[in-house]
């Protein structure tokens, strides 16, 4: 089978690339707008982009009526956010944090998600988030306009929470205490199987 993306809608596009870029990792990310309301969203187009300087990634597109995001919105106006990563006992507010709520709703109140003060920026973290990366806006590329337009938001990290519970003897996250979660296509989530070491080749 072959496929050209310029004889497939947007929506097939999707749904073609949400079922073969497998698992992917979730940003949860938290913002606050100028007016002050805290939000909170998953984003699975996400990734580390390097780490000098240690940068991070996530993808908001425009929604159907070609409006960015309340979190495109706040980091454009704030310039600053926090990419939380999540266990899997917290797949349900995760979840529940995708609702499309109204700017002036914070998704932390609705769903009595328990947030905490950064350090570095003024948007909270969540409070039991395994690792939270404070992050300031690096830049924001837009790939086009209009409804599910698509951007590339780069942050840098300043400032990274750990919970201590998650370290494993050698000091660094251990992942199964991490737990993570991982996207599939629709509204499917994996969690880790068994894993297996490789020395690299030299
Ligand atoms: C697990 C998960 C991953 C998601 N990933 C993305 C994504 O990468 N890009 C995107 O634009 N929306 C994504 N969404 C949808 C947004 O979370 C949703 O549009 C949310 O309402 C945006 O919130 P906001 O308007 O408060 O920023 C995802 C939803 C879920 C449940």
């Amino acid at each position: 089978m072959q496929l050209d993306p310029e004889q497939l809608n947007t929506r097939d596009m999707y749904t073609w690339m949400v079922n073969s870029v497998l698992p992917r990792p979730i940003a949860w990310v938290s913002t606050r707008s100028r007016a002050g309301i805290n939000n909170l969203a998953p984003f699975s187009f996400f990734n580390a982009v390097c780490a000098r300087p240690p940068t991070l990634m996530f993808c908001p597109s425009n929604d159907r009526h070609g409006r960015p995001k309340d979190t495109h919105r706040n980091v454009e106006e704030t310039r600053e956010f926090v990419v939380n990563l999540a266990s899997w006992s917290q797949l349900p507010e995760l979840n529940a944090s995708a609702a499309s709520l109204p700017p002036e709703v914070s998704e932390f109140e609705r769903f009595g998600i328990a947030s905490a003060p950064s350090t570095r920026v003024q948007a909270p973290r969540v409070a039991a988030a395994p690792i939270s990366f404070e992050c300031v806006l690096d830049r924001i590329i837009a790939f086009s306009e209009g409804p599910a337009a698509g951007h590339a938001v780069f942050g840098r990290i300043v400032w990274v929470h750990v919970d201590d519970a998650i370290l494993g003897a050698d000091g660094w996250p251990d992942v199964s205490r991490m737990d993570p979660i991982g996207r599939l296509g629709g509204n499917n989530y994996v969690r880790l199987g068994p894993i297996t070491a490789l020395d690299r080749p030299l």
